[in-house]
């Protein structure tokens, strides 16, 4: 991995944008809502990334975060001409431990062939704004200690530890 300098800046702003500048009208990748023809690229995306076909899942978070006019629930593609490459997931949590209501970022991929190109930042930029807009001030992720390539990422946006921390245990049968 290489080593970098991490400027700090608010969530959600890139530096991909500021060094690169606003997307030219030539640019072939947008950021949309997905659509049900997504869905095996998506699969397909994220079975590449983690070595599991889950689709079974992915229909139903489909079908929970991928309908029309939720600005609770987002679901966007990264869209290069027709080929999805990228993929983020999240929503809005209202109080949920005791914290006032949050965007959260729960899923983001992009595929291997199509990183380190500022999809990652726009994704992550794209469910902040509609995070904004729908009236939050804040957005939170959680991620695997390990998983040092999303860590700096999520750093190199702005993101900070916040104040929680997750606790675990063992259900016994
Ligand atoms: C993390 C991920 C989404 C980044 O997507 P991307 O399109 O490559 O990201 P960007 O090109 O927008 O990169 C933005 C910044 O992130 C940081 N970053 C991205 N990839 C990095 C890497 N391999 N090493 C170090 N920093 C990196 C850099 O600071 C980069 O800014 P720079 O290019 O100006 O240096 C992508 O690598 C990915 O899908 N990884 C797997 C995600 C995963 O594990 N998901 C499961 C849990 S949700």
């Amino acid at each position: 991995m290489k080593a970098k300098s991490v400027p700090r800046r608010p969530a959600g702003t890139s530096t991909v944008d500021r060094v690169r500048g606003p997307r030219a009208p030539s640019d072939p990748v947008c950021i949309r809502r997905v659509r049900d023809g997504d869905l095996d690229q998506i699969i397909a995306i994220d079975a590449a990334v983690t070595g599991l076909e889950k689709r079974h899942y992915w229909r139903s978070v489909y079908r929970r975060y991928g309908g029309p006019g939720q600005a609770e629930r987002q679901f966007l593609v990264a869209d290069a001409t027709g080929r999805v490459v990228g993929f983020v997931i999240g929503e809005v949590r209202d109080w949920e431990f005791g914290s006032a209501p949050c965007g959260w970022v729960f899923g983001i991929d992009v595929e291997p062939a199509s990183r380190l190109a500022g999809i990652g930042a726009r994704l992550l930029e794209a469910i902040c704004a509609r995070f904004r807009r729908a009236g939050v001030k804040k957005v939170r992720t959680m991620l695997s200690r390990d998983n040092k390539l999303i860590l700096s990422f999520f750093r190199s946006q702005g993101m900070m530890a916040g104040p929680f921390i997750p606790l675990e245990m063992d259900l016994e049968a």
